[in-house]
């Protein structure tokens, strides 16, 4: 069996990507530091799969332990690197942090890819590297010439890119950055989904929990956009999918099909869809009703960003299968299971 190295394995995107990754009939070992997870995300990862993970706890940020850990797994053939802080508000308060942790673990990793000579190597890029688009830029396409980046989150992927295309110019091993848009929702079988050590501000667990009384009620981000109801527009995408791409882009790099070694793909739905949308499908969905009210806009929020996803097809030969309902439904079993075992933080 091929065995692929998955950063950031505990995760919310990486553990769904594992499920994917042993059901394509993959190998994996999981890296992660628990600083936004916990170890018990294995177990839901067996509960689905079945399989039982192996795991290293480390901190990717640590040079001389990193170097450790590879030579151990040194037969590994590919290696996802999710690891990473994700926050956008916590980027801005702690900007030394987010570029230490993100930019020097993905350092670390690149460097002993290069020494065992992994081939195939995927790096967890975002939307927000584009920063601010106009309107006749949305669609985005991989293409567009970056902004400035709105936050030092977004500014670390932006970097993050660059190391791979510049390291991708004197190494032979393929690298791939997947720039993702907005994941939501959880495991069809609502077994696994987010749960996060660090407090969420995304819409979709905010509607979620409004829904069940956790809270009040979600506060709507502005809705005096130039859009057709006046709120946000975003690309949401079912986790379940990004997963299922990050295993073709796997297999991709593994190939000898890339037409060079560095390639960047944009995975998203290519649907925008608003604020007040996405609380109506969440409604339609589960019978339920989402309390809300309307406030300012948010600081450093952009009025609309989607993609254009036909590179992704192209290339990766993927499409979404779950569309705004699905993401709903099961973004709501989820935070019922974390109701009935008793997780409501
Ligand atoms: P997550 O926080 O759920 O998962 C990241 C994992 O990496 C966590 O388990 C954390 O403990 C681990 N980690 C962080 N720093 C580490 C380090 N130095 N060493 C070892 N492990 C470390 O986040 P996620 O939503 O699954 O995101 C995964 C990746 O996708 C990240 O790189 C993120 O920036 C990127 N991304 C996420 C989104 C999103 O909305 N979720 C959107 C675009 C891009
Ligand atoms: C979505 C929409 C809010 C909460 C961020 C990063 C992006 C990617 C995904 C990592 C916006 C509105 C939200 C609420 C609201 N992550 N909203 N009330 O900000 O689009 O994207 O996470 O790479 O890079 O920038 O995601 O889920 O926070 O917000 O009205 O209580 O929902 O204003 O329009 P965002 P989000």
């Amino acid at each position: 069996m091929k065995k692929i190295i998955v950063t950031g394995g505990a995760g919310y995107i990486g553990s769904h990507t594992i499920i994917e990754l042993i059901q394509s009939g993959f190998e994996v070992v999981s890296f992660d530091n628990f600083s936004n997870s916990s170890a018990t995300t294995y177990d839901r990862i067996k509960s689905i799969s079945g399989v039982e993970i192996p795991f290293e706890e480390i901190d990717l940020t640590n040079r001389a332990l990193t170097n450790t850990i590879f030579e151990k797994h040194k037969d590994a053939v590919g290696i996802i690197h999710f690891a990473a802080l994700k926050s956008v508000p916590d980027s801005v308060a702690r900007p030394i942090e987010y570029y230490r942790n993100n930019n020097d673990s993905l350092l670390n990793v690149l460097e002993q890819v290069i020494i065992h000579g992994i081939k195939s190597t995927i790096f967890s890029s975002s939307c927000s590297v584009y920063g601010n688009l106009r309107e006749d830029q949305l669609p985005v396409v991989e293409e567009t010439t970056w902004n400035e980046a709105e936050c030092s989150y977004a500014n670390s992927k932006q970097m993050g890119e660059d190391i791979l295309r510049n390291v991708a110019k004197i190494s032979p091993q393929n690298l791939i950055a997947l720039r993702y848009f907005n994941p939501v929702g959880a495991h069809i079988s609502g077994l696994n989904g987010e749960m996060p050590s660090k407090v969420v501000n995304n819409l979709a667990p905010i509607i979620t929990q409004a829904a069940a009384g956790l809270r009040d009620k979600i506060t709507v981000f502005g809705d005096d956009y130039a859009t057709r109801d006046g709120s946000a527009i975003r690309d949401y995408i079912h986790v379940t999918d990004i997963a299922k791409a990050h295993v073709k882009a796997i297999e991709l790099g593994l190939s000898n099909n890339m037409k060079t070694n560095f390639d960047v793909i944009n995975l998203g739905s290519g649907n925008g869809v608003t604020v007040f949308e996405t609380i109506n499908a969440f409604e339609k969905s589960t019978g339920l009703k989402v309390p809300f009210t309307i406030g300012p806009r948010r600081d450093g929020d952009v009025e609309a960003i989607y993609s254009d996803c036909t590179k992704a097809e192209r290339v990766l030969n993927w499409k979404c299968e779950f569309g705004i309902d699905e993401m709903m439904a099961s973004a709501w079993k989820w935070q019922q299971y974390l109701i009935k075992n008793n997780i409501t933080g």
